[in-house]
């Protein structure tokens, strides 16, 4: 599975030219990314990164990527970014390592959005792999019940648990914000889930990327396949 990983990230590579403004995304198939992409500033290319999470900052300095923030330039040419779930309207689910955030962020800065997966990530529905919602830990039972409210509004319903690092405590986002993971199994409508989410006071971002994704690189064991958003 990590090779896949790698052979997509390899792929979406081609796509950087000389001069570039990268968003750098978050996640297994992300690193690859950005250790590849070191080997070729290392050989000479010249591009600038934005990463979505500290551990990408971490793994992009090591690789001696050179980074700048949103405050230092005005947009991005790509983000190449891995994805949890891509359904073929091209909606993500995104979040399973927690950057979702700065990763919305990053991406909606960006001209272009690559996805990065093996192909067992595309699925005809998204909902299997738990929706994360980041949340205002204040307020958290109201904000929990406006979500459920959601829910049921949008056709969808399961249980929700606030996401736990390893250690056993809250898992923490790089913003300080804490993280409930929906498991809804089938979300009908994701656009219309997408707004009413982002109408609730409390949650501060959530997993649903809708019209943000341009094109995936998806590998598996029949090769690569480019999937291009009509
Ligand atoms: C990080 O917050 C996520 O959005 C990741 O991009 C997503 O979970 C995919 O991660 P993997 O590449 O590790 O599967």
């Amino acid at each position: 599975m990590d090779q896949l990983k790698r052979q997509a990230a390899a792929r979406a590579l081609d796509e950087v030219r000389d001069g570039m403004q990268l968003g750098l995304g978050t996640g297994s198939t992300a690193k690859h990314f950005v250790e590849l992409l070191g080997e070729r500033v290392r050989a000479g290319l010249k591009v600038i990164g934005v990463p979505t999470s500290e551990a990408t900052r971490t793994d992009a300095l090591r690789c001696g990527v050179p980074l700048t923030t949103l405050d230092e330039i005005d947009h991005l040419d790509i983000t190449v970014d891995g994805a949890d779930e891509i359904d073929p309207e091209f909606n993500l689910i995104k979040g399973g390592g927690g950057a979702l955030l700065r990763e919305k962020i990053v991406a909606a800065a960006s001209d272009r959005m690559i996805v990065i997966a093996d192909d067992t990530k595309w699925v005809p529905t998204l909902g299997r792999f738990p929706l994360p919602v980041e949340v205002i830990p204040f307020g958290l039972g109201a904000t929990r019940r406006a979500i459920e409210k959601a829910f049921a509004e949008c056709g969808v319903s399961g249980q929700m648990a606030v996401r736990k690092a390893r250690d056993g405590h809250v898992f923490v986002t790089d913003g300080g914000h804490w993280i409930l993971d929906a498991r809804l199994e089938r979300i009908v409508n994701p656009p219309s889930l997408a707004k009413a989410l982002s109408m609730i006071p409390g949650v501060v971002e959530h997993g649903l990327f809708i019209g943000l994704a341009s094109s995936a690189v998806l590998a598996g064991g029949e090769g690569i396949r480019v999937i291009e958003r009509r």
